[in-house]
């Protein structure tokens, strides 16, 4: 079974606090989208493995530690993801984009392709998929699965808010995938929203509503 991880840290819980509340602006929801996925990125990524450098300093040599081995991914899931792509990149250095856009049928709620293009080799790369919300799961499901047929072996998922509906659907469609997230909501609504959540995430950053 894949591990859920809920982020109980409290500048991400003040900060989410913020982004759920209807009267947030565009332009704050944007800011903090962007600041709570700097923050989450720091737990996301602390086994990543390193390697001793001599380094030297205008004094001596220092004994230090830089990252070693596999190589980064993150791929957002278009359009939400895009928002948390800035956190992660000012982050990670080098760190190499993917991006996969699907959107949600509203009659359905299955997830549609409409775009998919990632780095040559993201076989080799250890793969964090970024999307703010994960409410019944189809969505995160296929782009995992995309991303497998293409190659890549090693695939966390970092969403903001989760349904247990949609963690759910992870655990049994890829239970091979880490789950991170901000808050564990409480279910998913008729149009399937995530109750409470914090409404259409791709509308609040891009202001399109
Ligand atoms: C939202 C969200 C996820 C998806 C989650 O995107 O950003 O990608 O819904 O729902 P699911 O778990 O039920 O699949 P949406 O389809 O609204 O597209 P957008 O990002 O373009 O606004
Ligand atoms: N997508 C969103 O943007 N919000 C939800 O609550 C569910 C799916």
């Amino acid at each position: 079974m894949s591990n859920l991880c809920v982020f109980d840290h409290p500048l991400i819980q003040h900060k989410l606090s913020v982004l759920r509340d209807e009267k947030t602006s565009v332009k704050e929801f944007r800011e903090l989208i962007s600041e709570i996925s700097m923050l989450m990125c720091f737990e996301v990524t602390r086994n990543l493995a390193l390697e001793e450098v001599d380094v030297q300093t205008p004094v001596a040599v220092a004994k230090c530690r830089r990252l070693a081995g596999k190589k980064l991914a993150v791929v957002p899931i278009l359009r939400a993801g895009l928002g948390m792509v800035d956190g992660m990149v000012n982050m990670i250095p080098n760190v190499k984009v993917g991006h996969i856009g699907l959107f949600r049928d509203p009659e359905t709620l299955e997830p549609v392709k409409y775009y998919f293009k990632m780095p040559p080799d993201i076989g080799e790369r250890d793969v964090i998929v970024v999307d703010p919300m994960l409410a019944t799961g189809g969505s995160a499901s296929a782009a995992v699965t995309f991303l497998k047929e293409a190659g890549a072996k090693s695939i966390r998922l970092m969403d903001i808010i989760a349904a247990p509906e949609g963690v759910e659907r992870m655990q049994k469609d890829h239970p091979d995938v880490d789950i991170y997230v901000a808050a564990l909501d409480d279910h998913l609504n008729d149009h399937g929203y995530i109750v409470p959540g914090l409404g259409d995430a791709g509308d609040r950053i891009f202001g399109t509503k």
